[in-house]
């Protein structure tokens, strides 16, 4: 098993490890293998939402027996804060996705509303079809109607960094998830 410190300190929190390295990469596995599954001879395009997502997204990718694409788009919501603040840009999208299978790769849902401004502006390019992969979700949180297709972890509602998440972009690099410690 990889090694891990059990509390890490980013700026001025201190955060205890929450979901060990180990059992993400099963569930990364887990994910790619239902992904495989029902895009059989098909080729999705993975839309890769930065910067949050990154991690998850080249840890799935590894296990996919399919062949797909890749681009990647900027969604802001938290500044560097803590708090949902409900307001999400999106912007920057790599590529054409017109008449392709979409298959959005997200780091966390929390109120569900950077999902829904995702699907409702992709949907405005002309895809065939948009699914959502989130490797984390904070059901106690959903505000919105959105369905997430395909999810890592069910959490609850604690502010978690960590691979490929961060507080006030700390933390990102670690293989682990940590949750704010009080
Ligand atoms: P919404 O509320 O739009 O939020 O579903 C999704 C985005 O908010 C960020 N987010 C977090 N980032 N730890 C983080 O580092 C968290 O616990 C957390 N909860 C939400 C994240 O950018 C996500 O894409
Ligand atoms: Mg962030």
């Amino acid at each position: 098993m990889t090694s891990q410190p059990e509390y890490i300190t980013l700026h001025d929190k201190r955060f205890k490890l929450f979901i060990e390295s180990n059992r993400i990469q099963e569930i990364a596995k887990e994910v790619a293998g239902r992904i495989s599954n029902d895009f059989a001879g098909k080729i999705p395009v993975l839309i890769i939402t930065l910067k949050g997502a990154t991690n998850f997204a080249v840890d799935m990718m590894k296990y996919l027996t399919i062949d797909c694409t890749i681009e990647t788009v900027r969604a802001k919501s938290y500044g560097s804060g803590m708090v949902s603040q409900g307001s999400v840009l999106v912007s920057q999208l790599t590529g054409d996705i017109k008449d392709k299978d979409v298959v959005i790769i997200e780091d966390i849902v929390d109120t569900g509303l950077t999902a829904k401004s995702l699907i409702e502006e992709f949907s405005k390019l002309g895809p065939k079809s948009i699914k959502i992969a989130s490797f984390l979700i904070k059901p106690e949180m959903l505000k919105t109607d959105v369905v997430i297709d395909y999810v890592g972890f069910e959490i609850p509602p604690a502010f978690v960094v960590g691979y490929g998440l961060d507080y006030a972009e700390l933390g990102r690099n670690y293989p682990s998830v940590y949750s704010l410690a009080e």
